[in-house]
Protein backbone atom coordinates (compact mmCIF):
# COMPACT_ATOMS: atom_id res chain seq x y z
CA UNK A 1 0.00 0.00 0.00
CA UNK A 2 1.51 3.44 -0.66
CA UNK A 3 1.07 6.24 1.80
CA UNK A 4 0.05 9.36 0.78
CA UNK A 5 2.12 11.70 3.62
CA UNK A 6 -0.25 12.33 6.43
CA UNK A 7 0.01 12.70 10.03
CA UNK A 8 1.49 9.71 12.08
CA UNK A 9 -1.99 8.67 13.65
CA UNK A 10 -3.59 8.67 10.75
CA UNK A 11 -0.70 6.25 8.87
CA UNK A 12 -0.80 3.92 11.77
CA UNK A 13 -4.71 3.76 11.64
CA UNK A 14 -4.16 3.08 7.57
CA UNK A 15 -1.74 0.07 8.57
CA UNK A 16 -3.67 -1.39 10.97
CA UNK A 17 -7.12 -1.43 8.42
CA UNK A 18 -4.80 -3.00 5.87
CA UNK A 19 -3.15 -5.37 8.23
CA UNK A 20 -6.49 -6.46 9.68
CA UNK A 21 -7.87 -6.68 5.90
CA UNK A 22 -5.00 -8.98 4.59
CA UNK A 23 -6.08 -11.63 6.82
CA UNK A 24 -2.63 -11.95 7.70
CA UNK A 25 -1.33 -13.13 11.27
CA UNK A 26 0.37 -9.96 12.12
CA UNK A 27 -1.29 -7.51 14.90
CA UNK A 28 -0.27 -4.05 13.92
CA UNK A 29 1.53 -2.15 16.50
CA UNK A 30 -1.19 0.21 18.57
CA UNK A 31 -1.29 3.10 17.42
CA UNK A 32 1.22 5.85 19.53
CA UNK A 33 3.07 3.00 20.51
CA UNK A 34 6.75 3.35 20.78
CA UNK A 35 7.07 0.28 18.12
CA UNK A 36 4.81 2.70 16.03
CA UNK A 37 7.52 4.64 14.95
CA UNK A 38 10.13 3.73 12.07
CA UNK A 39 13.56 3.91 12.59
CA UNK A 40 14.53 6.31 10.14
CA UNK A 41 12.56 9.62 11.45
CA UNK A 42 9.69 11.59 9.37
CA UNK A 43 10.74 11.41 5.29
CA UNK A 44 8.71 14.04 3.44
CA UNK A 45 7.44 13.16 0.29
CA UNK A 46 4.12 12.70 -1.21
CA UNK A 47 4.12 8.90 -1.46
CA UNK A 48 6.15 7.40 1.62
CA UNK A 49 7.00 3.64 0.72
CA UNK A 50 7.12 1.48 4.08
CA UNK A 51 10.29 -0.98 4.04
CA UNK A 52 9.80 -3.80 6.70
CA UNK A 53 13.59 -4.92 8.50
CA UNK A 54 13.76 -7.19 10.89
CA UNK A 55 16.35 -5.92 12.79
CA UNK A 56 17.76 -2.89 13.82
CA UNK A 57 18.00 0.50 12.70
CA UNK A 58 21.94 0.89 13.15
CA UNK A 59 22.28 -1.81 10.37
CA UNK A 60 24.31 -1.60 7.58
CA UNK A 61 21.25 -2.33 5.18
CA UNK A 62 18.67 -0.39 6.89
CA UNK A 63 21.30 2.79 7.53
CA UNK A 64 21.29 2.16 3.60
CA UNK A 65 17.78 2.08 2.39
CA UNK A 66 17.13 4.90 5.05
CA UNK A 67 19.87 6.91 2.90
CA UNK A 68 18.17 5.74 -0.24
CA UNK A 69 15.00 6.86 0.70
CA UNK A 70 16.57 10.62 1.23
CA UNK A 71 18.24 9.98 -2.69
CA UNK A 72 14.90 9.24 -4.11
CA UNK A 73 13.44 12.14 -2.09
CA UNK A 74 15.94 14.79 -3.36
CA UNK A 75 16.10 12.97 -7.19
CA UNK A 76 12.32 13.04 -7.33
CA UNK A 77 11.38 15.98 -6.49
CA UNK A 78 9.55 15.04 -2.97
CA UNK A 79 7.23 12.35 -5.18
CA UNK A 80 8.73 9.28 -3.63
CA UNK A 81 10.75 8.24 -0.35
CA UNK A 82 11.05 5.32 2.06
CA UNK A 83 10.48 4.99 5.61
CA UNK A 84 12.17 1.93 7.31
CA UNK A 85 10.43 -0.26 10.02
CA UNK A 86 13.15 -2.14 11.76
CA UNK A 87 12.78 -5.03 14.59
CA UNK A 88 9.99 -6.58 13.21
CA UNK A 89 7.79 -3.88 14.01
CA UNK A 90 5.60 -4.94 10.55
CA UNK A 91 6.00 -8.62 11.43
CA UNK A 92 8.76 -11.25 11.79
CA UNK A 93 10.06 -12.16 7.74
CA UNK A 94 7.35 -14.95 7.13
CA UNK A 95 5.36 -12.25 7.67
CA UNK A 96 6.66 -9.17 5.84
CA UNK A 97 6.79 -11.37 2.58
CA UNK A 98 2.80 -11.96 2.71
CA UNK A 99 2.35 -8.39 3.44
CA UNK A 100 4.59 -7.39 0.34
CA UNK A 101 2.41 -9.97 -1.86
CA UNK A 102 -0.50 -8.40 -0.52
CA UNK A 103 0.36 -5.23 -1.26
CA UNK A 104 0.06 -4.13 2.46
CA UNK A 105 4.30 -3.45 2.96
CA UNK A 106 5.73 -2.29 -0.13
CA UNK A 107 9.47 -3.50 0.58
CA UNK A 108 11.10 -5.92 2.55
CA UNK A 109 14.56 -7.14 2.98
CA UNK A 110 14.09 -10.74 3.69
CA UNK A 111 16.41 -13.51 4.31
CA UNK A 112 17.25 -15.34 0.91
CA UNK A 113 16.06 -18.63 2.22
CA UNK A 114 12.53 -17.37 2.65
CA UNK A 115 12.04 -17.35 -1.00
CA UNK A 116 13.06 -20.97 -1.59
CA UNK A 117 9.21 -21.21 -0.03
CA UNK A 118 7.98 -19.84 -3.53
CA UNK A 119 10.24 -21.19 -5.80
CA UNK A 120 12.89 -24.12 -4.36
CA UNK A 121 15.48 -22.56 -7.57
CA UNK A 122 16.41 -19.65 -4.97
CA UNK A 123 18.58 -22.39 -2.75
CA UNK A 124 21.45 -21.97 -5.13
CA UNK A 125 21.89 -18.49 -3.59
CA UNK A 126 21.57 -20.08 0.07
CA UNK A 127 23.62 -23.18 0.15
CA UNK A 128 26.42 -23.77 2.92
CA UNK A 129 29.98 -22.57 1.60
CA UNK A 130 28.81 -21.40 -1.71
CA UNK A 131 30.77 -18.40 -1.82
CA UNK A 132 34.28 -18.00 -0.84
CA UNK A 133 33.87 -14.29 0.31
CA UNK A 134 31.74 -11.38 0.80
CA UNK A 135 33.13 -9.89 -2.78
CA UNK A 136 32.20 -13.13 -4.44
CA UNK A 137 28.68 -12.67 -2.81
CA UNK A 138 28.04 -9.23 -3.82
CA UNK A 139 29.58 -9.76 -7.76
CA UNK A 140 26.53 -12.93 -7.55
CA UNK A 141 23.99 -11.11 -6.25
CA UNK A 142 23.61 -7.92 -8.04
CA UNK A 143 24.57 -9.09 -11.52
CA UNK A 144 21.53 -9.38 -13.62
CA UNK A 145 23.55 -12.13 -16.24
CA UNK A 146 23.32 -15.01 -13.24
CA UNK A 147 20.65 -13.80 -10.97
CA UNK A 148 17.75 -12.08 -13.34
CA UNK A 149 15.30 -14.61 -14.34
CA UNK A 150 15.32 -15.73 -10.80
CA UNK A 151 14.46 -12.54 -9.40
CA UNK A 152 11.69 -12.20 -11.86
CA UNK A 153 10.74 -15.85 -11.16
CA UNK A 154 8.01 -15.43 -8.63
CA UNK A 155 6.40 -12.44 -10.45
CA UNK A 156 3.70 -14.46 -10.70
CA UNK A 157 3.33 -14.49 -6.71
CA UNK A 158 3.47 -10.67 -6.54
CA UNK A 159 6.77 -10.87 -5.44
CA UNK A 160 9.83 -9.15 -7.52
CA UNK A 161 13.49 -9.33 -5.93
CA UNK A 162 15.41 -6.38 -7.02
CA UNK A 163 18.78 -6.94 -5.76
CA UNK A 164 20.65 -8.48 -2.31
CA UNK A 165 22.67 -7.39 0.43
CA UNK A 166 25.35 -9.77 1.80
CA UNK A 167 24.48 -9.79 5.35
CA UNK A 168 27.51 -11.51 6.82
CA UNK A 169 29.13 -15.01 7.61
CA UNK A 170 26.91 -17.38 9.98
CA UNK A 171 28.11 -19.53 12.38
CA UNK A 172 26.55 -21.19 15.36
CA UNK A 173 26.30 -20.61 18.89
CA UNK A 174 25.15 -22.20 21.93
CA UNK A 175 24.75 -22.52 25.82
CA UNK A 176 26.48 -25.34 26.50
CA UNK A 177 30.24 -25.62 25.14
CA UNK A 178 32.75 -24.75 22.05
CA UNK A 179 32.11 -26.63 18.98
CA UNK A 180 35.35 -28.00 17.61
CA UNK A 181 33.72 -30.46 15.43
CA UNK A 182 30.49 -31.74 14.12
CA UNK A 183 30.30 -34.59 16.60
CA UNK A 184 29.93 -31.84 19.32
CA UNK A 185 26.57 -30.24 18.05
CA UNK A 186 24.70 -33.91 18.68
CA UNK A 187 21.81 -33.53 20.95
CA UNK A 188 21.73 -29.36 20.83
CA UNK A 189 18.85 -27.86 19.11
CA UNK A 190 19.82 -24.90 17.08
CA UNK A 191 17.30 -21.88 15.46
CA UNK A 192 18.11 -21.79 11.91
CA UNK A 193 15.90 -19.99 9.48
CA UNK A 194 12.65 -20.97 8.02
CA UNK A 195 13.44 -23.03 4.87
CA UNK A 196 13.96 -26.65 4.78
CA UNK A 197 17.34 -26.80 3.16
CA UNK A 198 18.40 -24.74 6.53
CA UNK A 199 16.68 -27.31 8.85
CA UNK A 200 18.52 -30.29 6.85
CA UNK A 201 21.60 -28.11 6.92
CA UNK A 202 22.35 -28.48 10.51
CA UNK A 203 21.17 -32.18 10.70
CA UNK A 204 23.82 -32.59 8.35
CA UNK A 205 26.50 -30.69 10.30
CA UNK A 206 25.63 -32.64 13.51
CA UNK A 207 22.97 -31.51 15.68
CA UNK A 208 19.10 -30.50 15.28
CA UNK A 209 17.91 -27.46 13.43
CA UNK A 210 14.31 -25.98 14.54
CA UNK A 211 12.91 -23.23 12.55
CA UNK A 212 11.61 -20.04 13.97
CA UNK A 213 11.03 -16.76 13.58
CA UNK A 214 14.56 -14.54 14.69
CA UNK A 215 12.52 -12.08 17.76
CA UNK A 216 11.66 -15.44 19.22
CA UNK A 217 15.08 -16.82 19.65
CA UNK A 218 16.54 -15.26 22.53
CA UNK A 219 13.68 -16.32 25.18
CA UNK A 220 13.81 -19.83 23.44
CA UNK A 221 17.74 -20.00 24.25
CA UNK A 222 16.81 -18.74 28.00
CA UNK A 223 13.88 -21.16 28.75
CA UNK A 224 16.05 -24.16 27.34
CA UNK A 225 13.78 -25.04 24.48
CA UNK A 226 16.64 -24.37 22.13
CA UNK A 227 19.88 -24.70 23.26
CA UNK A 228 21.55 -22.17 20.33
CA UNK A 229 21.25 -20.59 16.60
CA UNK A 230 23.13 -19.48 14.17
CA UNK A 231 23.60 -16.39 12.56
CA UNK A 232 26.80 -13.24 12.27
CA UNK A 233 28.28 -11.69 14.69
CA UNK A 234 26.20 -8.77 14.85
CA UNK A 235 22.49 -10.40 15.26
CA UNK A 236 24.16 -12.66 17.72
CA UNK A 237 25.67 -9.58 20.16
CA UNK A 238 22.76 -7.06 19.28
CA UNK A 239 19.98 -9.52 19.98
CA UNK A 240 21.98 -10.48 23.14
CA UNK A 241 22.06 -13.92 22.34
CA UNK A 242 25.35 -14.08 24.03
CA UNK A 243 23.84 -13.64 27.38
CA UNK A 244 22.15 -16.68 26.54
CA UNK A 245 24.64 -18.60 24.35
CA UNK A 246 28.02 -17.47 25.06
CA UNK A 247 29.87 -20.16 22.98
CA UNK A 248 30.38 -19.05 19.37
CA UNK A 249 32.24 -21.41 17.11
CA UNK A 250 33.54 -20.16 14.06
CA UNK A 251 31.64 -22.49 11.47
CA UNK A 252 31.35 -20.46 9.32
CA UNK A 253 29.12 -22.59 7.01
CA UNK A 254 26.44 -20.02 5.37
CA UNK A 255 26.43 -16.12 3.72
CA UNK A 256 22.88 -15.74 3.47
CA UNK A 257 22.16 -12.79 1.05
CA UNK A 258 18.99 -10.25 2.75
CA UNK A 259 16.94 -9.37 -0.43
CA UNK A 260 15.12 -6.45 -1.46
CA UNK A 261 11.64 -7.74 -2.55
CA UNK A 262 8.49 -5.54 -3.17
CA UNK A 263 5.71 -6.55 -5.75
CA UNK A 264 5.90 -5.70 -9.15
CA UNK A 265 2.75 -3.35 -8.96
CA UNK A 266 4.11 -1.09 -6.02
CA UNK A 267 7.40 -0.83 -8.18
CA UNK A 268 5.67 -0.37 -11.53
CA UNK A 269 3.65 2.52 -10.38
CA UNK A 270 6.30 4.56 -10.54
CA UNK A 271 7.61 6.40 -13.94
CA UNK A 272 10.30 4.64 -16.18
CA UNK A 273 12.22 7.32 -14.78
CA UNK A 274 11.93 7.07 -11.12
CA UNK A 275 12.46 3.57 -10.98
CA UNK A 276 15.73 3.78 -12.87
CA UNK A 277 16.91 6.48 -10.30
CA UNK A 278 15.19 3.59 -7.53
CA UNK A 279 17.69 0.90 -8.80
CA UNK A 280 21.11 3.40 -9.34
CA UNK A 281 20.29 4.72 -5.65
CA UNK A 282 20.00 1.07 -4.62
CA UNK A 283 23.34 0.05 -6.43
CA UNK A 284 24.73 2.87 -4.05
CA UNK A 285 22.86 1.03 -1.02
CA UNK A 286 24.25 -1.90 -1.34
CA UNK A 287 28.05 -0.58 -1.93
CA UNK A 288 27.32 1.66 1.35
CA UNK A 289 25.70 -1.48 3.24
CA UNK A 290 28.79 -3.59 1.89
CA UNK A 291 31.17 -0.94 3.66
CA UNK A 292 29.64 -0.86 6.95
CA UNK A 293 29.55 -4.41 7.21
CA UNK A 294 33.00 -5.56 8.02
CA UNK A 295 33.09 -2.80 10.43
CA UNK A 296 29.77 -3.82 12.26
CA UNK A 297 30.87 -7.48 12.62
CA UNK A 298 34.63 -6.77 14.32
CA UNK A 299 32.76 -4.39 16.51
CA UNK A 300 30.03 -7.06 17.44
CA UNK A 301 32.81 -9.45 18.28
CA UNK A 302 34.47 -7.18 20.36
CA UNK A 303 31.13 -6.22 22.25
CA UNK A 304 30.12 -9.69 22.59
CA UNK A 305 33.44 -10.66 24.04
CA UNK A 306 33.20 -7.51 26.19
CA UNK A 307 29.96 -9.54 27.57
CA UNK A 308 31.61 -12.61 28.49
CA UNK A 309 31.16 -14.83 25.08
CA UNK A 310 33.81 -17.20 24.27
CA UNK A 311 34.66 -17.02 20.03
CA UNK A 312 36.86 -20.64 18.75
CA UNK A 313 37.79 -21.43 15.16
CA UNK A 314 36.96 -24.89 14.77
CA UNK A 315 38.54 -26.29 11.91
CA UNK A 316 35.43 -25.70 8.76
CA UNK A 317 36.68 -29.03 6.47
CA UNK A 318 34.96 -31.35 8.39
CA UNK A 319 31.75 -29.16 8.45
CA UNK A 320 32.29 -28.60 5.04
CA UNK A 321 32.12 -32.11 4.44
CA UNK A 322 29.36 -32.99 6.22
CA UNK A 323 27.12 -29.99 4.36
CA UNK A 324 28.01 -32.23 0.72
CA UNK A 325 24.69 -34.01 0.30
CA UNK A 326 22.69 -31.23 0.52
CA UNK A 327 23.95 -29.93 -3.20
CA UNK A 328 22.77 -33.48 -4.40
CA UNK A 329 19.67 -33.38 -2.30
CA UNK A 330 18.63 -29.55 -3.16
CA UNK A 331 19.88 -28.57 -6.87
CA UNK A 332 16.90 -30.99 -8.38
CA UNK A 333 16.29 -29.00 -11.34
CA UNK A 334 18.19 -27.74 -14.17
CA UNK A 335 17.97 -24.10 -13.63
CA UNK A 336 18.78 -25.02 -9.75
CA UNK A 337 22.16 -26.56 -11.16
CA UNK A 338 22.95 -23.87 -13.70
CA UNK A 339 22.36 -21.18 -11.22
CA UNK A 340 24.75 -22.84 -8.69
CA UNK A 341 27.22 -23.30 -11.71
CA UNK A 342 26.93 -19.81 -12.40
CA UNK A 343 27.86 -18.78 -8.87
CA UNK A 344 30.76 -21.25 -8.33
CA UNK A 345 31.89 -19.70 -11.65
CA UNK A 346 31.77 -16.04 -10.24
CA UNK A 347 34.03 -17.14 -7.54
CA UNK A 348 37.12 -17.79 -10.08
C1 LIG B 1 20.24 -12.12 9.71
C2 LIG B 1 19.78 -11.87 8.32
C3 LIG B 1 18.29 -11.79 8.30
C4 LIG B 1 17.69 -13.02 8.91
C5 LIG B 1 18.23 -13.25 10.26
C6 LIG B 1 17.66 -14.52 10.84
O1 LIG B 1 19.90 -11.05 10.48
O2 LIG B 1 20.35 -10.68 7.85
O3 LIG B 1 17.79 -11.67 7.04
O4 LIG B 1 16.33 -12.87 9.05
O5 LIG B 1 19.61 -13.27 10.22
O6 LIG B 1 18.43 -15.35 11.27
O7 LIG B 1 16.44 -14.68 10.86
Amino acid sequence: MRLKKMAAAGTAALVAVALTACGGGFEAPAEGSAENTGGAGAPEAETVFKVAFNQNADQPEAVAMTNLGEHLAERTDGRYTLEVFPNETLGAQKDTVELVQAGTVDFALVAGSLLENFNPDFVALNLPYVYDSQEHQEAVLNDPEITGDLYTSIEDQNIRVLGGFSAGTRSVYNSSHPIEKPEDLSGLKIRVMESDTNTRMLELMGGTGTPMGQGEVYTAIQSGVLDGGENNESIYSNLKHDEVAPYYSYTKHLMIPDLLITSPEIFDSMSEEDRAVFLEELQAAFEESSELTATVMTESQAAAEEAGAEFNEPDIAPFREAVKPLLDEKLTTDTAKDLYDKVRAAAE
